[in-house]
């Protein structure tokens, strides 16, 4: 392999393309931002890079609040929506569907359908040259209880969180290994073990009818230590439901027959920000 050097440049990736929302219940706006991450555990503290010229930028700039939302890949194109136009001139909920909802520490909205919600009080506001890094202290994480299990256990792998990578957006992989298992000696065999895997092409109907009949079936009939797991998430990602308009309905709703009474309206709980 050779390596070539670049000019510098933006090249961290893969980042989530996360749905920062901000302003008041009555009055909200939302952003796609990918300049977004974790920067200490304790207290846990996070930061959003905007550009000036934004929105998103003022009204954060005058409350000190906003939220991030971790969107999912079927939410894919009103997070490209969000990211392209401006809630200047349109109304980024009522053209995607996203439904704003209260937050449990801050008068920032958050958004309903985004599995995890990560509230925010701006700490100091860093300028440093096309964008303005907003600091900020999480004060609570709000996570969609249909995933979490009867142990408490949250399983944000069975989101189908949404990533954004080099300009493109991507679905996340498989599941390669637990925090330190290279450690574990019993974990790394199994893992090891995992990596040999036979990888079989499906249509992608027959997944849907698959999976449409196990979400029938529940109990699920198989062993699998993870059974109980799985009866405690009552349906996949690919499942979900979104109340979006007539326009990016077709997007939202995969097999485009989402009787309105069926979408999925998930409830938010509220965890107390964790050390990593
Ligand atoms: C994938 C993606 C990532 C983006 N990341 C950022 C970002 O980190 N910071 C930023 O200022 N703008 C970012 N943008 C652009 C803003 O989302 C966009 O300018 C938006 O229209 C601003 O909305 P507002 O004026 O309603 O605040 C991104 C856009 C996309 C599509």
């Amino acid at each position: 392999m050779t390596k070539i050097s670049w000019k510098p440049g933006t090249m961290v990736y893969p980042l989530p393309p996360a749905l920062i929302s901000s302003g008041s219940l009555e009055k909200p706006n939302v952003m796609t931002a990918a300049w977004t991450g974790i920067i200490n555990s304790e207290p846990p503290m996070t930061y959003v890079s905007i550009r000036p010229m934004r929105l998103s930028h003022d009204i954060i700039s005058q409350t000190k609040e906003f939220v991030i939302n971790l969107p999912t890949v079927n939410m894919v194109t009103a997070v490209d929506f969000c990211g392209v136009k401006s809630g200047r001139d349109v109304n980024k909920f009522e053209e995607t569907g996203l439904t704003p909802i209260a937050s449990s520490n801050i008068s920032a909205p958050q958004i309903l359908q985004c599995p995890v919600s990560v509230e925010c009080k701006v700490v100091d506001i860093k300028k440093l040259g096309s964008h303005d890094m907003f600091m900020a202290e999480i004060v609570s994480v709000d996570v969609d209880d249909n995933f979490i299990d009867a142990d408490g256990k949250f399983w944000l792998e069975k989101t189908g969180l949404l990533a954004f990578a080099h300009g493109h957006y991507f679905s996340l992989g498989r599941n390669l290994g637990s925090f330190g298992f290279s450690v574990n000696k019993k974990r790394l065999a199994l893992m090891q073990k995992m990596e040999k895997v036979d990888v079989m092409v499906k249509e992608r109907k027959a997944i849907i009818l698959e999976k449409r009949a196990e979400a029938e079936e529940r109990p699920l009939p198989h062993k699998s230590k993870f059974a109980k797991h799985k009866k405690a998430i009552p349906f996949e990602p690919h499942t979900q439901k979104f109340d979006g308009k007539a326009k990016f309905k077709k997007h939202f709703s995969p097999n485009g027959q989402a009787p309105a009474e069926n979408f999925y309206k998930p409830k938010k709980h509220s965890f107390k920000p964790k050390k990593a």
